[in-house]
């Protein structure tokens, strides 16, 4: 049977909030009243059909690229799903890093793919190995999934190794797909997108994570012309077209980017500062560490999680990721960029259930 539902969107839907909510990945929600926008200014229906152009104009500007390679999408998850559903059939083999996010994976298996993994290792501060990659490569691979930011651990992977990924795609004729909706909490000489370093790859994102827009729903896939179109006529099947009004606010929200960014970048950095105290501080866990990103994966050296984050929700009102989501049983996942008092009350919280463990 197909794999049909995932178990961490269950979760994050059902189990993660809390007071203390540090089981976020993305930002603040921006707040609507932020934007300057009129009601006589958005509309409900509206000329969408492949793409309204404003928008592919605003995604293409800002990424670079011609507006034939955009693809609107509902957020990163359709585009992940999109770009997947065009390059595999059922049986084709598809490698994913290991941890990743779970969704990409078992969205892989609902269409169908033969899932290999390559492991991100703990003690390479979850670097890319290309070694790795090869060593699962084979000629029937299609389709190699990266996450650059990698979600859990925000580590950034240097154009270099992105290229000997995309060398070891051409070689079997396969694509990269690198999701990035994270890259862009990389606030100082952000890297420019991987779709620029050549035509196997594909790229997803989205203004959901480092903007606070995720009602918005608006991502994008980044891929050439004719599978672009491809993408655009695969999604006929499930979204047939946007929702308008979100369109036109999607378009507001470009003109507005820059600031929309750094405003969230206050609140993430901010929480960073804690975030580094609090590791330099508390001697039962470990993290890899970064400058960037919105998330951070630690380890509990000893002790067991489930009871850790257990405890942390009903003595402490306070959540984080379990690290299982990601195959890594002994870690939780802290989210930063939503409200640093609350993300400060959080940790402290966290210091205190991890005295008695
Ligand atoms: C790596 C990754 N991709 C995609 C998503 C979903 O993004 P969106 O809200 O844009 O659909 C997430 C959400 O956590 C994520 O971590």
């Amino acid at each position: 049977m197909r794999l049909r539902h995932s178990d961490y969107d269950f979760w994050a839907k059902t189990q993660s909030k809390a007071r203390y909510n540090l089981a976020t990945s993305g930002v603040a929600s921006f707040p609507l009243r932020e934007l300057p926008v009129t009601i006589e200014q958005l509309e409900i229906n509206g000329d969408s059909t492949y793409g309204y152009a404003p928008l592919q104009h605003a995604i293409a500007k800002k990424c670079g690229v011609d507006s034939d390679c955009v693809v609107a999408a509902e957020g990163t998850s359709m585009a992940n799903h999109l770009a997947m559903a065009a390059l595999i059939d059922p049986g084709d083999e598809l490698l994913i890093e290991e941890p990743t996010y779970e969704l990409i994976e078992s969205c892989a298996l609902y269409l169908g793919a033969a899932v290999k993994h390559f492991r991100r290792r703990e003690e390479d501060g979850f670097a890319v190995d290309p070694a790795e990659i090869r060593r699962v490569l084979t000629p029937k691979t299609k389709l190699i999934v990266l996450v650059n930011l990698h979600n859990p651990s925000s580590a950034l992977i240097p154009n270099q190794i992105l290229r000997e990924v995309g060398d070891l795609a051409r070689s079997v004729g396969a694509h990269v797909l690198v999701d990035e909706v994270y890259l862009d909490a990389v606030y100082e000489n952000t890297p420019r997108s991987a779709f620029h370093l050549g035509p196997e790859f594909i790229v997803t994102n989205s203004l959901t994570k480092i903007y606070g827009l995720s009602g918005l729903r608006c991502g994008w896939i980044l891929a050439e012309p004719s599978l672009a179109r491809t993408m655009y006529r695969l999604n006929d099947l499930f979204a047939a077209i946007p929702a308008h009004p979100a369109e036109l606010l999607s378009v507001i929200a470009f003109e507005n980017l820059h600031r929309i960014r750094e405003w969230a970048r206050r609140i993430v950095e901010a929480d960073r500062d804690l975030l580094r105290k609090f590791l330099d501080q508390e001697k039962k866990i470990s993290a890899t560490r970064t400058d960037f990103g919105t998330t951070c994966i630690v380890r509990l050296k000893n002790g067991n999680v489930d009871q850790l984050l257990d405890r942390l929700r009903s003595e402490y009102e306070t959540t984080a990721v379990p690290g299982k989501f990601f195959g890594l049983p002994h870690h939780f996942r802290i989210g930063m960029g939503v409200d640093t008092t609350m993300f400060g009350q959080g940790l402290r919280r966290i210091s205190r259930a991890l005295e008695t463990v």
